[in-house]
């Protein structure tokens, strides 16, 4: 397996460069989950508040299960997509009816909760419960195909199956939860849309065959629906 090359350089890298987020800090599954859905359509800086806040008013599972409607939908103000908020709440309920007042520590069950899908499955068992399970999201999507120089369309849902058994085959076990974040955050910070990747400052310009065939801005390659 080729790409396991990157797995050293990649965590190394984010041992050093990881950005100070306040859900880093104590990264139970509650506070991932919590952050990973905040993520997922609003951006860190904008998502640093409302997190905070949002921990204050329900600081675990059963609190968030009892909030009153109009509480839950006025700390969701500003984020945006409602339904995100409600899914978050329906899921508390199932946590505390079935589960204990907590979330189950396996993917598949983690997959049947409201509003978790396999990328949020996939961050919360890798980052909160340290299991070896990938966690692709667009970003990582992206950093994935250029590193390969795979010119496949990521708008193709098989693609991203592909990516996801790409990962699964290099994951370090004893640090799955960090390797998934150390490829978001490279995603995020070093291997950016739209503008040009900044490969001088990348951990991994040497093993990207992308950049080392002086190609990046060719990939991902996304044809319209
Ligand atoms: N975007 C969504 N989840 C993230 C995480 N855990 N780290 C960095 N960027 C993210
Ligand atoms: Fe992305 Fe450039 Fe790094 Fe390749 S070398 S992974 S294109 S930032």
């Amino acid at each position: 397996q080729k790409m396991k090359r990157i797995v050293q350089p990649l965590l190394r890298w984010f041992q050093r460069n990881a950005r100070d987020l306040p859900w880093r800090h104590h990264p139970t599954p509650y506070r991932v989950w919590i952050s990973e859905i905040m993520l997922q359509q609003t951006r860190v800086e904008a998502v640093k508040g409302y997190f905070e806040r949002f921990l204050k008013a329900a600081p675990d599972i059963p609190s968030l299960a009892a909030l009153p409607e109009e509480r839950l939908l006025k700390l969701w103000e500003g984020l945006g997509y409602y339904s995100r908020a409600r899914n978050l709440q329906k899921a508390a309920k199932v946590a505390v009816e079935k589960y204990g007042g907590r979330l189950p520590a396996s993917y598949p069950e983690l997959l049947t909760l409201p509003g978790i899908g396999p990328y949020t499955a996939g961050a919360i068992a890798s980052i909160a419960f340290h299991l070896p399970v990938p966690a692709v999201d667009g970003n990582v999507l992206r950093v994935w195909m250029r590193l390969t120089a795979d010119s496949a369309d990521i708008s193709d849902p098989t693609v991203k199956r592909c990516v996801e058994a790409g990962v699964q085959a290099i994951l370090p076990e004893e640090h799955s939860g960090d390797f998934n974040q150390a490829m978001m955050e490279l995603g995020a910070t070093v291997c950016v849309p739209n503008a040009p990747p900044k490969c001088e400052s990348c951990p991994l310009a040497e093993l990207c065959a992308a950049h080392t065939a002086g190609g990046e801005q060719q990939y991902p390659v996304k044809k319209p629906k």
